[in-house]
């Protein structure tokens, strides 16, 4: 089970009283630049939220972002990265929206598996997805299965942990079966992006 420390039970307005939250560690911090020069009114997707800190930050830094679906089932889960009880999923789920409260309007938190929400939306609408949800092989295979048609063309589709042997491993089969050779980036954080 993932040991918590105290900075992890604090909202993003504790962080900043006292004076932690512009040096926080945010997961996609690297892939702030690119999509503030990415174009006007973005839409994005978020697979795997926690406490939503990283979607607060793009948010906050990246006025171009309309809005932002959070997608997330807060239930408890093991990972390679360390698994969570439902109690840790519950207290990150009242710390997201808490987070979010701030940021009304543009982004809407979806309590749900990624699969479940994937079958509700239409393809070609997003200008960025993050896929950061459940990091086993099968999980990463099917978020980049289910999510990459609902990018636009010209989109950044990005995700988290590209050190993770079984997150490389989905994102290779993927590309070689559809024949995708535009260059996997990497940037900090261990993030990955392609552009579409
Ligand atoms: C590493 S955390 C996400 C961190 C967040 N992206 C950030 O950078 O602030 C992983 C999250 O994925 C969520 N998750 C696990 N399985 C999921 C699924 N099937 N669909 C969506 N999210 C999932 C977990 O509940 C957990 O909150």
């Amino acid at each position: 089970m993932a040991a918590l420390t105290r900075l992890d039970r604090l909202s993003i307005a504790e962080l900043k009283a006292e004076g932690i939250w512009a040096k926080h560690y945010i997961s996609a911090i690297g892939l702030i630049p690119l999509l503030q020069k990415h174009g006007a009114a973005l839409k994005g997707l978020e697979i795997g939220v926690c406490r939503g800190e990283n979607i607060a930050r793009f948010l906050e830094e990246c006025p171009n972002i309309a809005h932002i679906d959070a997608v997330d089932p807060f239930m408890a889960y093991d990972d390679p990265n360390g698994g969570m009880d439902q109690a840790m999923m519950d207290m990150f789920h009242t710390l997201a929206l808490k987070n979010f409260s701030a940021y009304l309007g543009r982004v809407t938190l979806h309590r749900m598996r990624s699969a479940e929400f994937a079958k509700t939306v239409p393809d070609n609408v997003y200008d960025y997805l993050f896929i950061d949800g459940d990091h086993s092989y099968e999980a990463v295979r099917d978020d980049i299965a289910a999510w990459f048609p609902k990018l636009k063309s010209g989109g950044l589709f990005c995700g988290h942990d590209v050190l993770v042997k079984d997150v490389q491993r989905a994102i290779v089969e993927f590309r070689q079966s559809h024949n995708i050779t535009a260059p996997v980036q990497l940037c900090a954080n261990s993030v990955w992006y392609w552009v579409k």
